[in-house]
């Protein structure tokens, strides 16, 4: 069943409260549910309460205190007929957490239990109108075994708690906050608190949590640092401020995505919160303090208003992930992190734009909405909103936030109530800018320069492709920060921002008496894909010279990009093709010599675009032909630049580890100049990692040296990842690394070494991390998913027929892998739609992997 945004009603009952009691075990939990039910004056008026229900069924069913029978299901839904206006509605369920394998619900993850209810999880639970825009006040009441479930926890406040019979307890939890079903949350287990207390602006003392198991306990600074910071940066930079005197984190193992929002309560995975130098990266370090805050963020962006229905999911996503970027922004490197953005931006998005599941950031109809949790909704979502604070400027951007978050506190909001709010709050006019929010596609805009009579002429054009339903688009306006350089100065006079609203337009400026620069797209102020046709040395100028550091890496990519898609395409002669490596050349060098520049940017500029970026270049790719092209280059730099790559290997070895910018920079160039060296040199290179791997005092620098190993045939390479494998035996997030670095490698063996560790007996389906430590990282693998013989693709294929009846939702996000065949020459193609027919013959497809193959095979 197609579900359509157009066809919204109002809900015909609203819950205004809700009692729940949980009778907790692990094997089965019993579920008493008690709503208060009340008639919407603004609904249909039917007498029927609809209750959704999902693998579940009623054991009893009371209306105002009697015992009914006259109850119906439809399909999975509860209906109970109603008179009158008000009822109290009493529902017992049963449910098995033991055997919950798609982690959606209440479930068990390592003898603790926990839920997930976003998006449609909570129906799992018990009967109930599980749709965003029915808020309710909630008190829980839970009771269980005090060994098995020493901690108790739910949103809001901690009411009441007691010893029961037989070694029981239970506690009352009473949230004041009027909430959707989605973001009810309720936890169970044996837990330890690394707490802090933290005081708002306005004087509220909150008590802070972050829960894991025992002996986590020293990997969970940095998670409460985070959140410490997250709650003084949204007061300062959004006005927001905490409206509870409590605040829990609690990690979790097994968990389907990154972290979940629920109100006072929330919950990660524990990669998102369990960090220290030996077993963490720099990476691993930054993602934590991102999720911890954008999980904090929702608490205004998501919890205080909420969403009317699932087509306005990137209302809270979007907005909350450009509120993570603008914080992780404030609390490292401005630059870095945008360019980190821009990366995942076009890594993941920009080919979920262009292939068969493209949707606009507000879709228009789903068949599962946990396959709308995508880049498109989340990051598009938060590059569209970065438009609107970009044309507003911040200060009246935030008049705009100001007003939304006054104007739409505890309701269930539209995007189109979020846009009206900006628009009267920050003064603009977005009527065109809406279609952002309906139209798909990354738009493809071509800027020209023209030099003549002491001024230039830049003429703009956009096309937005055709995507699946929308064959047509409109001009849709796009910001573009430009600045124009002067050769000789390397300066420019200023920055200006110029909208392009229509298919073409021109824009002049007067009084360059010589040719400029042209810098354009700073900042990647607009998400498009850019054509600017200039010289060779335009680009070597900027990638010098540019002081947008964003226009500066740009400039870099941008040469690598045109240099590696001229050499698949054979369509440039030898001589042609040689000045542009020099090129290239040119321009890494530059970066490796630039005293001025600090060594987190430097790694940054270093990095070459990935395979799945340079394939959006084309109409149809070739994996392999560019995947050793760019291994060629790398070869080549790494050759050509030896002294520099050795020079600053040792320069940046000889740093002492410690957290600040400097020696995370010094780390981020020890990874690419190895990368380098090891390409030019595999024993050279090996020799190098295996010195890395085996001196390092930080995870960092352990993870880049046996990655590095790994690519290589050498004996060094077996010994570091038995060590590596022995030496965090009992570390779950240390041991996905392991899979990762195996499954993401650039061995010749690659697919021989991801079939047996599909059999290691520390794999399990049941875990997601575990799953897609192994599977996803093959499926991001060029080398290993595009092997010619298809065995990528059958590994993937069959990984989605597996593990779908366990967990459909993980699944599900394995097939836009294989989607891609459109886009992929005509031999890997066919073998990519066959494992996707192969899929759709299956028998009892989840919903989730149905629809995603459907729309791929379409
Ligand atoms: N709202 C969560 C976040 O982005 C994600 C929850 C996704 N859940 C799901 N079942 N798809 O912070
Ligand atoms: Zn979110």
């Amino acid at each position: 069943p197609v579900i359509h945004r157009e066809d919204y009603l109002p809900p015909a009952w609203l819950v205004p409260q809700i009692a729940l009691d949980f009778a907790l075990g692990v094997d089965e939990t019993h579920v008493t549910s008690r709503l208060s039910v009340q008639r919407n004056p603004d609904g249909n008026g039917s007498d029927v309460l609809r209750l959704n229900g999902d693998q579940i069924a009623p054991l009893a069913v009371r209306v105002d205190g009697e015992a009914i029978n006259d109850w119906r299901l439809d399909g999975p839904d509860l209906l109970i007929e109603l008179h009158g206006d008000a009822h109290a509605i009493e529902i017992e369920t049963l449910i098995k957490p033991i055997a919950n394998s798609q982690l959606m619900g209440l479930y068990a993850s390592n003898g603790m239990l926990c839920t997930q209810c976003e998006a449609e999880g909570f129906r799992r639970i018990t009967f109930f109108p599980d749709r965003p825009d029915v808020l309710s006040v909630y008190s829980v009441r839970m009771a269980g075994d005090k060994a098995a479930f020493p901690i108790l926890l739910s949103n809001g406040n901690c009411t009441a708690q007691g010893d029961g019979e037989n070694g029981t307890h239970w506690a009352e939890w009473q949230d004041p906050w009027p909430k959707p079903s989605y973001l009810f949350a309720l936890v169970a287990g044996d837990l330890v608190a690394n707490s802090a207390a933290f005081t708002t602006r306005s004087g509220r003392k909150v008590a802070l949590n972050i829960w894991v198991r025992p002996g986590d306990e020293s990997r969970t600074q940095h998670a409460l640092d985070s959140l410490i910071a997250s709650m003084k940066w949204d007061e300062e930079a959004f006005g927001r401020e905490y409206d509870l005197d409590l605040f829990n984190v609690v990690a979790v193992s097994d968990f389907n995505m990154g972290a979940m929002e629920n109100k006072g309560l929330n919950i990660f995975n524990t990669r998102y919160v369990l960090a220290e130098p030996d077993t963490a990266t720099d990476a691993d370090y930054d993602a934590i303090e991102g999720v911890i805050g954008h999980e904090y963020f929702h608490n205004w962006s998501g919890n205080r208003i909420t969403c009317r229905d699932w087509f306005q999911l990137s209302l809270k996503e979007g907005f909350t992930v450009l509120r993570d970027q603008l914080f992780s922004a404030d609390m490292g490197s401005e630059p870095v992190k945008r360019i980190e953005d821009v990366r995942v931006l076009r890594s993941a998005q920009f080919p979920e734009d262009s292939g068969p599941l493209a949707h606009p950031i507000r879709p228009d109809s789903y068949q599962e909405i946990s396959n709308f949790y995508t880049a498109t909704v989340y990051n598009k979502g938060a590059e569209v909103i970065r438009m609107m604070r970009t044309m507003a400027g911040p200060e009246r951007f935030r008049k705009g936030t100001d007003l939304y978050f006054e104007r739409h506190d505890g309701e269930a909001a539209t995007c189109e109530d979020f846009i009206k709010a900006i628009e009267e709050g920050a003064g603009l006019d977005l009527a065109q800018f809406r279609l952002w929010y309906s139209q798909a596609g990354t738009p493809q805009v071509q800027v020209r320069m023209v030099h003549e009579d002491n001024g230039v002429t830049l003429t703009a054009s956009q096309a937005v492709p055709s995507t699946p339903g929308q064959a047509m688009k409109q001009p849709m306006p796009i910001p573009l920060r430009i600045a124009l350089f002067d050769r000789e100065t390397s300066s420019h006079d200023g920055e200006r921002l110029i909208v392009l609203d229509k298919a073409s337009d021109s824009f002049r400026f007067e009084g360059y008496a010589k040719a400029p620069v042209l810098s354009v797209n700073r900042g990647f102020s607009a998400p498009i894909a850019l054509d600017v046709e200039r010289p060779v040395d335009d680009l070597v100028f900027l990638a010098a010279n540019d002081d947008d550091p964003f226009a500066r890496y740009e400039a870099m990519q941008s040469l690598v990009v045109r240099h590696l898609i001229a050499a698949v395409s054979g369509n440039m002669g030898a001589a042609s093709l040689a000045a542009e490596r020099n090129a290239v050349k040119r321009a890494f060098a530059a970066v490796l010599d630039d005293v001025a520049l600090d060594d987190l940017m430097r790694g940054e500029l270093l990095m070459l675009p990935p395979v799945s970026y340079l394939a959006e270049q084309l109409l149809v790719a070739d994996p392999s032909a560019l995947y050793e092209a760019r291994e060629d280059l790398k070869a080549w730099l790494g050759r050509e630049l030896s002294a520099s790559l050795r020079t600053l290997h040792d320069r940046v070895s000889a740093v002492p580890y410690s957290r600040d910018a400097g020696a995370r920079g010094a780390r981020k160039c020890k990874a690419q100049a190895l990368i380098y060296i090891a390409a030019a040199d595999p024993a050279e290179g090996a020799r190098r990692a295996d010195t890395q791997y085996w001196a390092a005092d930080n995870m960092t620098d352990r993870q880049s040296a046996l990655s590095v190993l790994c690519g290589l045939d050498v004996a060094e390479r077996q010994q570091a990842l038995d060590d590596f494998h022995k030496r965090y035996a009992g570390n779950a997030l240390v041991i996905d690394k392991w899979f990762a670095l195996q499954a993401g490698s650039t061995h010749p063996l690659v697919l021989d070494h991801i079939r047996d560790l599909a059999l290691h007996p520390d794999f399990t389906m049941s875990n997601p991390n575990r799953v897609r430590a192994l599977y996803m990282t093959a499926a991001l693998n060029p080398k290993a998913f595009h092997d010619v013989g298809g065995e990528g693709y059958r590994t993937i294929g069959e990984l989605i027929r597996r593990l779908d009846p366990i967990n459909p939702q993980t699944a599900a996000r394995f097939v836009p892998a294989l989607g891609r065949w459109r886009r992929i020459e005509s031999e890997r193609a066919h073998l990519m739609k066959a494992e996707l027919e192969k899929i759709a013959a299956a028998p009892d497809l989840s919903r989730d992997v149905r629809e995603q193959v459907t729309k791929s095979l379409g």
